[in-house]
């Protein structure tokens, strides 16, 4: 795996294969997150006292932050079963017609990446959600008449990066609404040392704590990060992990003490070395850099501005002073002053 991929928080194909013994199954398992725990642990019991499938769902959050997971345990805790499928990966409105047409009562419909779904397609999620109803259209021009079917009651759990990507009549559908946030590190060790114990590492308490430092408050990048240096010290230190081996295989690894990697100092030190700490737009910093415009915006700049290295304005990006701190320069350097 390259540097870059490293710390991007999007899944591999081979990490979604082999993270399903990771991934939380219950509430009770799931590590932080408090409030929307609490609060989905309401919304749940209440539905499933009532004797009804819970209401639609939208989770929204940074990659990697928990949201197939907490898709899969809502379903574990409703005792329901869980079809899943993603915006891009329907095309016609056709698909979507025959995947609610088989849907049972009480089943859950993840649809990942659901600002990614055709505008045709989401037009026929709209009665689905109101109504549960599915117009079909027979026919063509003046003779064409709506035809409408019943479908069962069912949950729609909607995942996206921000909720402002979806458009207001589709987010209006949702009856719930969770925000996922960057972790607490006190929480990121936890995660760090259940998974060490579900893959049977031997993790000493400070090499925990150092590989939450690195894993920019986000449970994939904590699980990659737990591998990597599990597979230096079995090669370089007799498969004993020490706060000094985790040191050198984060060396190796390029990733410094926040978790930056090399794209992250890059994109500061284009902002402050080329710009003058900006602002600068995205384009731009992007050809700069030679990133995606896209990649920079989603997966690099949220841990930056969570850290408060970036900020984002209507004139474009700024470093911050704790930017010119972080990289050792002077904010006479750049455009601070
Ligand atoms: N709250 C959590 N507690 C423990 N592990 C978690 C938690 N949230 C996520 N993870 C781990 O992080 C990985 C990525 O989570 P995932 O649900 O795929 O993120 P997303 O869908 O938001 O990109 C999972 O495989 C899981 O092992
Ligand atoms: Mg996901």
């Amino acid at each position: 795996m390259s540097e870059e991929r490293l710390l991007n928080p999007q899944e591999t194909t081979e990490e979604a294969v082999l993270d399903k013994s990771l991934r939380p199954r219950f509430l009770r398992e799931y590590i932080g997150q408090e409030r929307i725990k609490a609060n989905l642990e309401i919304a749940l019991s209440a539905a499933k006292q009532r004797k009804e499938p819970v209401e639609h769902i939208l989770l929204y959050g940074a990659p990697g932050l928990g949201k197939t997971t907490l898709a899969h345990v809502i379903a574990n805790e409703m005792g329901a079963n869980i079809r899943v499928t993603s915006g891009p990966a329907i095309e016609k409105s056709g698909d979507l017609a025959a995947i609610l047409s088989n849907l049972e009562e009480g089943d859950i419909l993840f649809i990942d990446e659901i600002h990614r779904l055709p505008k045709t397609v989401e037009e026929i999620l709209y009665p689905a959600m109101e109504d549960y109803a599915l117009d079909i259209i027979m026919g063509k021009g003046p003779s064409a008449r709506t035809l409408r079917l019943d479908l069962p009651r069912f949950t729609i759990i909607g995942a996206t990066t921000l909720a402002s990507l979806l458009s207001a009549p589709l987010r209006d559908r949702f009856g719930l609404s969770y925000h996922l946030d960057f972790y607490l590190p006190t929480e990121m060790e936890k995660i760090i040392v259940r998974s060490a114990h579900i893959l049977a590492i031997d993790l000493p308490p400070s090499a925990a704590t150092a590989i939450a430092g690195r894993s920019r408050r986000t449970p994939r990048i904590a699980n990659r990060l737990l591998k990597r240096v599990r597979d230096y010290c079995q090669v370089k230190n007799q498969g004993e992990i020490s706060l000094e081996a985790c040191d050198q295989a984060f060396a190796l690894l390029a990733v410094d003490y926040l978790g930056l990697d090399a794209v992250d100092r890059k994109i500061l030190q284009v902002l402050i070395d080329k710009f003058k700490g900006g602002p600068v737009g995205l384009n731009t910093l992007a050809a700069a850099t030679g990133e995606e415009a896209d990649t920079l915006e989603n997966i690099y700049e949220p841990y930056l501005l969570q850290l408060g290295f970036l900020n984002r304005s209507p004139r474009g990006r700024l470093a911050t002073a704790a930017a010119y701190t972080h990289l050792g320069r002077n904010l006479s350097d750049g455009g601070l002053l």
